[in-house]
């Protein structure tokens, strides 16, 4: 029997078209500058990231348009990053485009498992092909290019920084010491004991902490209270009455785990939550955790009462906010 034709005959291999810089070493040269030129522009966006980084002030703003007002850090790490890793790319792209060798080559299928020959094959085309990119030939290309890319991961390593510094003793102190009165955080007016409801949280801060204050956010951040009125017989924990005025407790606002300000109270189990991951603290007993990944009960704050006002009867003992490793 005849055998059919194959109606997909392989129409093989186009004519390979040459590159003008295949055929025009000025070309190729001109190729050559314009990749170097990249890779420069990349090593010089670096060193602008690391300045900008050293040198603009984090709270600057610059009109950007048509973003608007932005940040002049932000703005700039951006784009010097950009471009940095825009450039290498292109570089790159460019490189291969117009220098290396573009021979269509055809590659039969064969076994997953190479053949030791196959091996053989295999490393001495990634020679050729070593050989034909130009790598080790074109120095202006491949020194520019390891510039750029030594150059551009110090970025990184620059914004290492921002892990520091520790903390040190910033983390137990806050705003609060003895005779400072406690002032209602939604209408800036001192507190009286008569102003704390049954059933519901009253959240308050320092006198003296404004709003328009540089470091208003740092602040509020640990200082932030929580008051609420219980029945003074229903307080199990000693120290707890002993800091109460009237049935009145107040505690840290800053939950314990990672330090989201707790705000669901249930009047009637005394149980505040915090709505990131459902840490629950007993207000009835030294703010003790009941339930959730708090590490530690809420810090309580001292308070008594003068010429009628609510005011701290002394610091917080412990550390408000997250369980950091500094805690005993
Ligand atoms: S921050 Fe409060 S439970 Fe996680």
């Amino acid at each position: 029997m005849e055998k059919a034709e194959n109606p997909f005959a392989d129409p093989g291999l186009p004519p390979h078209e040459h590159r003008i810089q295949d055929i025009d070493e000025r070309a190729a040269k001109r190729s050559e500058r314009t990749v170097a030129l990249l890779f420069v522009v990349s090593m010089l966006a670096t060193v602008g990231f690391i300045a900008a980084y050293v040198a603009i002030p984090v709270d600057k703003v610059v009109y950007i348009w048509p973003i608007g007002l932005t940040s002049a850090l932000n703005f700039s790490l951006g784009l010097t990053l950009g471009v940095a890793l825009f450039c290498i790319g292109a570089g790159a792209v460019h490189w291969a485009r117009t220098l290396m060798s573009d021979e269509e080559v055809a590659d039969e299928r064969h076994p997953i498992e190479a053949e030791p020959e196959v091996k053989t094959k295999v490393l001495a085309d990634f020679a050729d092909g070593a050989k034909e990119s130009g790598f080790g030939r074109r120095k202006l290309i491949r020194n520019t290019m390891f510039g750029a890319l030594a150059l551009v991961p110090l970025s990184g390593v620059v914004l290492l920084r921002d892990l520091g510094p520790l903390p040190e003793n910033k983390l137990r102190t806050t705003g609060w010491k003895r005779g400072i009165r406690l002032v209602n955080q939604s209408t800036n007016l001192p507190l009286r004991p008569e102003d704390i409801a049954v059933g519901s949280l009253t959240f308050a801060k320092p006198e003296g902490l404004e709003e328009d204050d540089h470091d208003f956010n740092n602040k509020i951040a640990k200082d932030a209270l929580m008051l609420v009125r219980l029945q003074p017989q229903d307080i199990k924990d000693k120290r707890e009455l002993e800091w109460s005025h009237e049935g009145i407790v107040a505690f840290s606002k800053i939950c314990t785990h990672v330090g989201c300000p707790v705000s669901l109270y249930e009047q009637q189990t005394h149980h505040v939550l915090c709505p990131c991951h459902q840490s629950t603290f007993d207000l009835a007993d030294g703010a003790r955790v009941i339930f959730g990944p708090a590490g530690h009960a809420l810090p309580q704050l001292n308070i008594t009462v003068k010429d009628g006002f609510l005011e701290a009867a002394s610091g917080f003992e412990e550390p408000v906010g997250p369980s950091f490793w500094e805690r005993g």
